[in-house]
């Protein structure tokens, strides 16, 4: 049974599995791929053609959906690499512009490289002016990521020029302009919120720095960026960047499965981050500290987390992936102290008690024997509030972050000649064929 594709042959393992179909004594051979690194896996392209049978798998646990160079996790032992990049050594050296382009590109940028990208990316940071008026038809006290959700879903009316996805030159200003506008769009949604007026972008200043004076600059004084606070927002996108196929990433893959308009795509994987069970769980962790609010009384919360009957879970712990520490939470769980410090913070309660609430989860039998660490977003929260940041934003700073990742992923997905749409079977347990009732017959 053998495949095709060239890429598949590189991917070839050379084994394979037996599957025997003890109902019919029929035995079937599926070939086996190795990837690079991380386990191999069941090629099972073939299997509903020459056998008849679906597999089986909601929630994707055990299936590979697509091949991709970008992002590797081993979950059991805590790695994170981007083209072989571990994400500590990316979180401690790199600009985040450097990560966007190693992400779309492959390798880090040499010096002249580098100079064009950010060229490229500044040149798209203002907005069309008529996309103010999506703010305007916002309630005043709108969710940041619902105007998120809509701003960058209607980039998709306005770049009609970055939008023939089957022009290489196209889907690469389509990259740049969303990597681009991502911060303006974030900055106008906090400004929206707080009925200040929209600060225009600055592009003599990197990246984190102008989407900082974008967020925190007013008209009637003059700001200036705190290396500290630049630094911080610096490390949080690189963490953020890319994170191989997550709900979100893969919503992004199966929406442009269609060929569909990107900034859609991104639209999409959006709004499937906002979920509590993914990137919300950021805004969600901040506020169950604030919830517990004091030491005395995590034993009682960690109980909740426990009880099946309470759908109250440990916000910040847990991951599908990750059965070890998330290596991107243990960054920023540094970073959080540093951050602090050179803040001036001098005691951060919510710290104390995040700090606390994890020693305590990680000496307790349930979350040692279910392998539940601190993952991103049990220390991220923390950092940003520091930063100045409200509880609110922290998903929109989670999607800028992850834009890179989403558009780079994309692009690879539609580059790929193996590529066909997302359809994905199902096992039907409704009704067998019945006869329709007319209305005045029905009991
Ligand atoms: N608190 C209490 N129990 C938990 C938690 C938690 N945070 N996370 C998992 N569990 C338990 C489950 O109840 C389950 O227990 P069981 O085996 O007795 O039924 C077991 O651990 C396995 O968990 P699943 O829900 O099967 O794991 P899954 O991979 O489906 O979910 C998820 C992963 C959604 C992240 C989950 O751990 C969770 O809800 N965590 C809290 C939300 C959160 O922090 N999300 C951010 C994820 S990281 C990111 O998206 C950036």
């Amino acid at each position: 049974m053998q495949q095709t594709s060239p890429k598949s042959a590189e991917a070839q393992a050379g084994d394979h599995v037996t599957l025997i179909d003890h109902a019919t004594g029929r035995q079937f051979d599926l070939p086996v791929l190795e990837g690079t690194d991380g386990p191999k896996v069941i090629d099972i392209r073939r299997l509903y053609r020459d056998t008849g049978y679906f597999t089986y798998d909601p929630g994707f646990t055990s299936t590979a959906s697509c091949d991709s160079r970008l992002t590797f996790i081993d979950g059991e032992v805590g790695i994170l690499r981007h083209h072989g990049y571990s994400i500590e050594d990316l979180a401690a050296n790199a600009r985040f512009v450097e990560v966007c382009y190693l992400l779309l590109h492959g390798e880090l940028p040499n010096k002249k490289e580098l100079d064009e990208f950010d060229h490229h990316i500044t040149y798209h940071t203002m907005l069309h002016e008529q996309l103010n008026y999506f703010y305007r038809g916002f309630r005043r006290d709108a969710h940041p990521m619902a105007i998120m959700v809509a701003v960058v879903g209607a980039l998709s009316a306005f770049y009609h020029d970055s939008t023939d996805i089957t022009d290489p030159y196209q889907r690469m200003v389509a990259t740049h302009r969303l990597i681009a506008k991502m911060p303006t769009i974030a900055a106008m949604a906090y400004k929206y919120s707080v009925g200040q007026p929209f600060v225009y972008p600055r592009n003599d200043l990197d990246y984190a720095e102008n989407f900082l004076r974008m967020t925190f600059a007013v008209p009637c004084e003059e700001y200036v960026v705190k290396p500290a606070v630049a630094r911080a927002m610096n490390r949080i996108l690189v963490l953020h960047a890319d994170h191989e196929q997550n709900a979100s990433t893969a919503t992004v893959r199966i929406a442009g499965s269609s060929a569909a308009n990107p900034f859609a795509c991104v639209a999409a994987g959006i709004a499937s981050l906002w979920g509590p069970a993914h990137g919300g769980a950021n805004e969600a962790v901040l506020n169950m500290l604030m919830q517990i609010g004091s030491k005395d009384r995590i034993s009682e919360f960690i109980k909740r987390a426990k009880d099946k009957n309470d759908p109250f879970r440990l916000m910040g712990f847990g991951h599908r992936v990750y059965k070890n520490y998330d290596p991107r939470a243990a960054v920023l769980r540094e970073s959080c102290h540093e951050v602090l410090n050179d803040l001036g913070v001098a005691d951060e309660p919510l710290l104390d008690l995040a700090m606390e609430l994890e020693r305590i989860a990680r000496e307790d039998e349930y979350f040692v024997e279910r392998k539940l660490f601190p993952n991103v977003d049990f220390y991220s929260g923390i950092t940003l509030k520091a930063m100045g940041f409200p509880t609110s934003m922290f998903t929109v700073l989670f999607a800028l972050a992850r834009s890179v990742g989403w558009v780079a992923q994309w692009k690879e997905m539609i580059e790929d000649p193996d590529q066909r749409i997302g359809r994905p079977r199902q096992l039907y347990l409704g009704e067998t064929a019945r006869t329709y009732v007319p209305l005045s017959e029905r009991g």
